[in-house]
């Protein structure tokens, strides 16, 4: 069997402190479309079908752990904890044991930053290509050409011959013709297991910054005769290094962007993409029109033919059924809206369970909160809650059942089916039957 097709193993760096953020929070768990930097890293990871994923974390190990546990990857990763943190090189150095264990050396180590969460799968795929392609022995490494180069490690490669790396250099440590190369270092690659095992124990910090640079085992490499490679990245959005809250930013935009092409492939109308946020995690039936200015987090799950918006927030757990619409102004959390149901006006719909083709008028709202405890309404098929009306939970407002405008439907009413409740508090309207 050749090394080529033997799994790689995956280690992805994520320990650094990330002070320009000035956020308390560990950098690699500041939120992204919906879900944390690093849940979008370890998925660049799954998608190459690895060995094994190794984190290395530093502050706030204990929270990032638990961020992989509500992402549902915890399992997938092993986590060694960098402290302190001393530089990339010592960043790998600490998660060797786990990369090699005893008698077994993975035939590639592909590295990923936990700050790069724009990288698409098929980016690293094409460095494992490059790195095949060398035969055994060989490495890979993913570099830009950005306008603006600072901050990044210059690539050196062999007089007049692109296709030979022979080493990287630091912006601190480089000298003005170095400098001016226009090949930057993205900190990502696919390294030979054997030769990155050798060269880890010989780094040394005699340098500018005084840290481990992972980029040295690249010379380290070139002296051993492994050869490595340069791949080029196109798109340089795949390439957002996350240090500030403005590359933040950019980072979401990148990633909506993607989420937002893929809902529109599948058959979902988006009429503004630039002011239509949908998290990760959402589900949309073909044929459904999501209107401008409209926010979907992670864990709604829409049908086929809905319409949603404009100006509308939908929150986790919500649901809503085959044709239901839900419009202007109205939020939804943890509510279930039953086939062709519609709450279209200025409503909030807090841990309702509402049936088929019932009307919700304009202004109701479910008073889910009582302070202490949250309480479930339900309202049946085919009822209509008038304008204004207040739905004090736990409550049911039957099948056919209509509430008056300005209705409040107190806690624990049972408003019975096909019957009329109206006031405040809400009474059923007898009619006056003639004698
Ligand atoms: C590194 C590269 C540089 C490259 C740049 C791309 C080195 C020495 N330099 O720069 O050539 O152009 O990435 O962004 O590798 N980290 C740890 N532990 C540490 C230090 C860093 O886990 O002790 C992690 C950080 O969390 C981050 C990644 O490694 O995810 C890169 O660290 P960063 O400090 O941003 O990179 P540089 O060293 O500046
Ligand atoms: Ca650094």
């Amino acid at each position: 069997m050749s090394a080529a097709a033997e799994a790689p193993s995956v280690v992805i760096l994520a320990a650094g402190l990330g002070t320009r953020m000035k956020s308390k929070k560990p950098k690699v768990l500041q939120p992204l479309c919906g879900r944390p930097m690093i849940a979008w890293v370890v998925d660049q990871a799954l998608e190459l079908e690895p060995a094994n994923i190794v984190v290395v974390v530093g502050h706030g190990a204990a929270e990032v752990e638990e961020a992989l546990v509500k992402s549902g990857q915890r399992e997938r990763v092993e986590l060694v904890v960098q402290e302190p943190q001393l530089g990339t090189g010592h960043a790998v150095q600490v998660a060797a044991p786990a990369l090699f264990p005893e008698g077994n050396t993975p035939g590639t180590v592909i590295v990923l930053y936990g700050d790069m969460p724009c990288l698409e799968a098929e980016s690293i795929t094409q460095l494992l290509q490059a790195k095949d392609d060398l035969g055994p022995g060989g490495s890979a490494m993913l570099v830009a050409c950005p306008d603006d180069p600072r901050g990044f490690g210059r690539v050196l490669f062999a007089e007049g011959d692109h296709d030979r790396v022979i080493g990287i250099v630091e912006e601190k440590d480089a000298t003005p013709d170095q400098l001016a190369i226009d090949e930057v270092n993205l900190g990502v690659y696919a390294f030979d297991g054997a030769g990155l095992q050798e060269a880890l124990p010989k780094l040394a910090n005699d340098n500018a910054q005084g840290e481990y640079y992972l980029t040295d085992v690249v010379a380290m490499l070139v002296d051993q005769d492994k050869p490595v490679v340069a791949v080029e990245l196109e798109e340089l959005d795949e390439a957002i290094g996350v240090n500030s809250l403005t590359h933040l930013a950019e980072a979401r935009w990148a990633i909506q962007m993607r989420i937002l092409e893929e809902h529109l492939a599948n058959g979902v109308y988006i009429e503004d993409p630039a002011s239509t946020w949908i998290d990760h995690g959402v589900t949309i039936g073909q044929g459904s029109r999501i209107l401008p200015s409209t926010v979907i987090r992670s864990g709604v799950t829409i049908g086929e033919g809905c319409e949603v918006g404009p100006f509308t927030h939908l929150r986790v757990g919500t649901v809503l059924e085959e044709g239901a619409e839900v419009g202007n102004f109205t939020e939804c959390k943890k509510s279930t809206i039953g086939s062709h149901s519609k709450a279209k006006h200025l409503s909030y719909l807090g841990d309702a369970k509402i049936g088929a083709r019932a009307n919700i008028g304009a202004g109701t709202i479910f008073a889910n909160y009582d302070g202490k405890d949250k309480h479930v309404s339900i309202v049946e098929d085919g009822a209509f809650v008038g304008s204004g009306t207040v739905v004090v939970a736990p409550n049911t407002i039957g099948r056919g059942a209509t509430t008056g405008a300005g209705a409040v439907v107190v806690r624990g009413s049972q408003v019975e089916p096909d019957s009329v409740w109206v006031g405040v508090p809400a009474k059923p309207l007898t009619k006056k039957t003639p004698s």
